[in-house]
């Protein structure tokens, strides 16, 4: 796989890529990131990512010393520096930087800006027709600093092996309390007659970008959207589910835990919203 690496500034092969073993972001996940995907090979909503990126850098008081446009720039520049066919995933992170062995962060000087560019794998498009199978996982989430996208992931790590060992598609989190929160990287929804769930940010979720263009779609279709504190038996309610993320859009959910949801086929709600999500990506890719 083609892996392109731009660290602060510079364009490197993955194989020559190097930071510090002191770098507090190695040393204690002390580090924010993005993942943004192109289409038509142009990033999609960069401005959204980069509001939340400063937001989370703002939660762990990390400044940032790059603008929008610094990181807009960094990222085209990555995107130029080999021409391929198809979509990227870009991740973009700030790490703390190198210091000392102490989880001081006064003693770490200069933050690090890392763009690593991959080939996006995209969904088949049966797992849109056929939906997938998730399941709730045993690890739950704090909702403690749950908006700040930072790189201690160690939950996440464990609830995919969870999920890969179960051969589901996405875990569903619960929050410590028993409420449903997002899934491991993605947002969920349940639909109930015309009610479209979501849970809240009170719930400890990340505030997806997807979802923010979603749930525009969803009231202007009609539905009623709640977005709330939910108990995680809200589950068994539901008439359908789909999940959000950048790198899968809309994907319908036909069962929890091996239980059908809703007829056990994609749930017309789900499949509207990624039509319209799909139609309405080129006058979002204007947004910039
Ligand atoms: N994750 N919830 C969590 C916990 C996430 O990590 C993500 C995104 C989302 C969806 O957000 P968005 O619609 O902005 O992609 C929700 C990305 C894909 C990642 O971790 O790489």
């Amino acid at each position: 796989m083609l892996i392109r690496v731009n660290l602060n500034g510079t364009i490197v092969p993955a194989a020559e890529a190097r930071i510090s073993v002191l770098d507090h972001g190695l040393l204690f996940g002390d580090s924010v990131y993005e993942t943004l995907r192109t289409y038509s090979g142009r990033p999609f909503l960069l401005s959204r990512h980069f509001g939340r990126l400063k937001h989370s850098a703002d939660g762990i008081h990390l400044k940032l010393q790059w603008t929008r446009d610094d990181v807009r720039r960094e990222v085209q520049r990555t995107l130029d520096s080999e021409s391929r066919a198809g979509e990227s995933r870009i991740r973009v992170m700030v790490t703390r930087g190198p210091g000392e062995l102490s989880l001081d962060t006064e003693t770490t000087a200069d933050p690090s800006l890392i763009i690593i560019v991959v080939p996006l794998q995209e969904l088949a498009h049966e797992i849109y027709e056929r939906g997938v199978a998730v399941i709730v996982s045993s690890i739950r989430r704090s909702r403690l600093l749950a908006d700040i996208k930072s790189g201690s992931l160690i939950r996440q790590v464990l609830a995919f092996s969870e999920t890969k060992s179960k051969q589901a598609f996405e875990a569903i989190l619960l929050t410590e309390e028993g409420y449903l929160s997002d899934g491991i990287t993605s947002n969920i929804y349940l639909v109930e007659g015309n009610r479209l769930m979501t849970p809240s940010l009170e719930a400890g979720i990340v505030e997806g970008i997807t979802r923010g263009v979603v749930l525009d779609l969803a009231r202007s279709m009609g539905l009623d959207v709640i977005e709330g504190l939910f108990p995680g038996n809200e589950l068994d309610q539901a008439d359908e589910m789909f999940l959000t993320s950048t790198t899968r859009e809309v994907v319908p959910i036909v069962s929890v835990d091996g239980k059908t949801v809703g007829s056990g086929k994609p749930g017309p709600v789900a499949m509207a919203l990624l039509k319209s999500y799909r139609a309405s990506i080129a006058g979002l890719l204007e947004e910039g």
